[in-house]
């Protein structure tokens, strides 16, 4: 049974005091509610404060380095990550793949290397707006899955999380429709289930981001195939993720 995810993705903002704080009026603001998953990436240096605050919600990095220790400056290994208690990390995020270059082969490396370290993986993917308007969403998207997914197996596969992140409806205000987002969960899961099996395909949380609100969140969140919200500007107050999370106590646990 999928239960609902809620990720907030807090990118590249806030301070160490804030993010402290925004955790702990999440995580008092839920009070106990059972009717989602949810977890918060604040930016890395802070990864360790938001842990130490304890509250009960689930911690995430934004990004993770797929070595395992070394020469490599400014980076962060797995180890490192579950050092802090860290729990899950957010994988080839459209903002990492077209500003920073990150393609699917790194993404796929820095997947197994998280699998392996116990960690969840949300792998993102989505098509730029040129390449929807080019009818090519679906080549995009399944591509993206089948490179960063390589090699995988079906009980890895299990433990991931997929985000189908429209680049085009990121930071914009444009939503993708409840019908857009759910056409492109259902191949995905399509995929799924081809590529592993059936019952890998049921299980797997497929996550849309871009551009959810309080109030758009039930509207998607009821969609056979969407399954959480990976959530960036609206995660970054409280009333405004919980709000996100509240829709999801009207929706089905499939
Ligand atoms: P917005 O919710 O600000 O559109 O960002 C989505 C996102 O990129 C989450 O990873």
């Amino acid at each position: 049974m999928r239960r609902p995810l809620i990720a907030g993705n807090w990118k590249m903002n806030l301070n160490r005091a804030q993010s402290v704080a925004l955790a702990r009026e999440i995580a008092a603001g839920l009070n106990g509610s059972l009717s989602a998953d949810v977890a918060v990436f604040p930016p890395a240096v802070y990864l360790d404060a938001v842990i130490a605050a304890d509250t009960g919600l689930a911690v995430g990095a934004q990004d993770v380095n797929e070595n395992a220790d070394g020469a490599f400056t400014g980076e962060i290994s797995c180890q490192m990550l579950c050092d802090l208690n860290v729990t899950t990390v957010i994988l080839g995020h459209s903002e990492r793949r077209n500003l920073l270059g990150e393609t699917s082969e790194q993404v796929q490396r820095k997947t197994l290397a998280a699998l392996r370290a116990g960690l969840t993986p949300i792998v993102c993917v989505g098509e730029l707006l040129e390449q929807r308007q080019a009818g090519q969403t679906d080549q995009v998207v399944l591509e993206q899955c089948r490179t960063s997914l390589a090699g995988l197996s079906a009980e890895q596969m299990l433990q991931t999380v997929v985000a189908y992140e429209p680049v085009w409806a990121i930071g914009t205000g444009q939503v993708a429709t409840p019908a857009q987002a759910e056409e492109v969960h259902a191949s995905i899961r399509q995929w799924l289930s081809k590529s592993f099996s059936p019952a890998t395909a049921a299980q797997v949380r497929i996550l849309y981001g871009g551009s959810v609100k309080a109030d758009n969140a039930a509207e998607l969140l009821s969609q056979a195939n969407i399954d959480g919200a990976l959530v960036g500007g609206a995660s970054l107050k409280a009333e405004s993720f919980l709000g996100i999370i509240r829709a999801t106590e009207t929706q089905k646990v499939a």
